[in-house]
């Protein structure tokens, strides 16, 4: 059973001033899920709101350094970053979370953890093409050429969206407007009564 504690999501959320949430990137290789990412964080943390970012390929140095490509294991490691997701929200904290997660039903079950409105499926929409030119890790290089297996879009499948909460077409729009957007969602769901705008005025941190 769930041990209760004295201290609890609510409690915690209060000192916060805002509820904990899970922002969740989907997209291909190369599609910017960990570029929006790292500047929604910068953006969200600036404004007093406390964040943390899972990025799979961060996730995977330590937690799931045991896991591969194979469809198993990147079900694993959803399973495994979608608990560790969910004792954030608990915790409070907006968790933003970057990994290709390429199939529906593993992305589904991951919303199944989460409260409605507080898992905030987010496409990294971004044409196969672009990224092979992209290509920011010379991954699409080596896997075209046949060096990596199960590369994602390649040789692995990649189930785009179909009820996406937000779609970001990063060949279309600019960064800046990507963070806006997903923002713009994020606040009216963990700070329901204050816009966005009032907070970018009453809680800045630190200047850049
Ligand atoms: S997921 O499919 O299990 O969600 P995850 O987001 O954790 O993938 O890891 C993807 C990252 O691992 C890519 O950004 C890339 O840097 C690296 N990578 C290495 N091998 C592969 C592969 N076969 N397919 C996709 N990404 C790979």
């Amino acid at each position: 059973m769930w041990q209760k504690t004295k201290v609890n999501r609510v409690a915690r959320e209060n000192l916060h001033e805002h509820k904990g949430a899970v922002v969740w990137f989907t997209g291909l290789s190369g599609s910017g899920k960990s570029t929006i990412a790292a500047e929604l964080e910068w953006h969200l943390y600036r404004q007093g709101i406390h964040t943390y970012l899972l990025d799979g390929d961060n996730v995977r140095l330590g937690l799931n350094e045991d896991l591969g490509f194979s469809m198993r294991d990147r079900e694993e490691n959803i399973r495994r970053v979608g608990h560790l997701a969910k004792l954030f929200v608990d915790a409070g904290m907006v968790v933003i979370v970057a990994m290709i997660s390429p199939l529906r039903k593993d992305r589904e079950w991951v919303r199944s953890l989460f409260a409605q409105g507080e898992f905030i499926e987010t496409f990294i929409d971004c044409p196969l093409d672009i990224c092979i030119e992209r290509d920011p890790k010379g991954l699409y290089k080596k896997a075209l050429a046949g060096s990596i297996p199960d590369f994602t879009g390649i040789s692995s499948p990649y189930e785009h969206p179909i009820h996406a909460d937000l779609t970001i077409r990063t060949n279309q729009v600019r960064i800046s407007e990507a963070v806006s957007t997903i923002e713009t969602h994020l606040v009216a769901q963990i700070i329901p009564e204050r816009s966005s705008q009032t907070l970018q005025k009453t809680h800045v941190l630190h200047q850049r």
